[in-house]
């Protein structure tokens, strides 16, 4: 299962490319806009600041909603570094979009997805990955978790290579769960990521093996 880090903010992926165990990063307007980044020159300047970072997928967003001025922006996305995948939104243009992406090698991120049936349209048009939102299903009070069951069964009955990537990941439940259902990616913030290393008996265990060999070691 692949991890990536939702967040625009370069220290938090700093931090996580230390760790060692991250993959990628999705960004979207809401937290490019977060990180007070505006203006076209500056937010293709923050998209290369990510790649210097981190050699993995990074998702950089569309803001276009009509089929020519997404493929302008794609393109121009696409170009900026060998790793940027551009994240198309599931409307009608995104997925002639994508289509268009695909035919000429650019990957794409299918995002907002919030059923089964979009997913199944994102992968025909040749998504590579589709960005399901679990915590904002989970909000509405729809299981977000099932869909990702759903989807992942889906790709498995015809072999769909459109990876899963579980967005809108809010704790270590939803990440654990998506990784039992075989989810391909999580995205979430840098605090579920750590949050994975926590547990009071690894605390306490190592203050004992600490305690207990400053006894003989003195
Ligand atoms: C996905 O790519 C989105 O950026 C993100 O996961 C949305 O998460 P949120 O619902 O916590 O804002």
């Amino acid at each position: 299962m692949k991890f990536f880090i939702d967040t625009a903010n370069l220290k938090e992926i700093q931090e996580a490319h230390d760790l060692g165990v991250l993959d990628g990063v999705t960004t979207n307007p809401s937290l490019m806009a977060k990180e007070g980044i505006s203006g076209h020159d500056n937010v293709m300047a923050h998209y290369k600041a990510i790649c210097e970072i981190v050699d993995g997928d990074i998702s950089a967003e569309v803001i276009a909603v009509d089929y020519e001025g997404i493929i302008r922006e794609g393109e121009a996305l696409a170009e900026l570094h060998n790793n940027i995948v551009v994240k198309v939104p599931m409307i009608k243009d995104g997925v002639k979009a994508i289509k268009y992406f695909s035919d000429k090698g650019i990957r794409t991120n299918c995002t907002l997805i919030f059923s089964a049936g979009q997913a199944l349209l994102a992968a025909k048009a040749g998504a590579t990955y589709v960005s399901p939102f679990v915590g904002r299903l989970d909000d509405v009070g729809t299981d977000g978790l099932q869909l990702i069951q759903q989807i992942v069964q889906i790709y498995d009955n015809y072999g769909f290579q459109t990876e899963v990537l579980a967005a809108s990941v809010r704790h270590v439940m939803h990440l654990l769960q998506c990784a039992e259902i075989g989810a391909d990616v999580v995205t979430c913030p840098l605090n579920v990521i750590t949050s994975l290393l926590n547990h009071p008996l690894t605390d306490s265990g190592l203050a004992k093996f600490l305690a207990d060999h400053k006894k003989v070691n003195i």
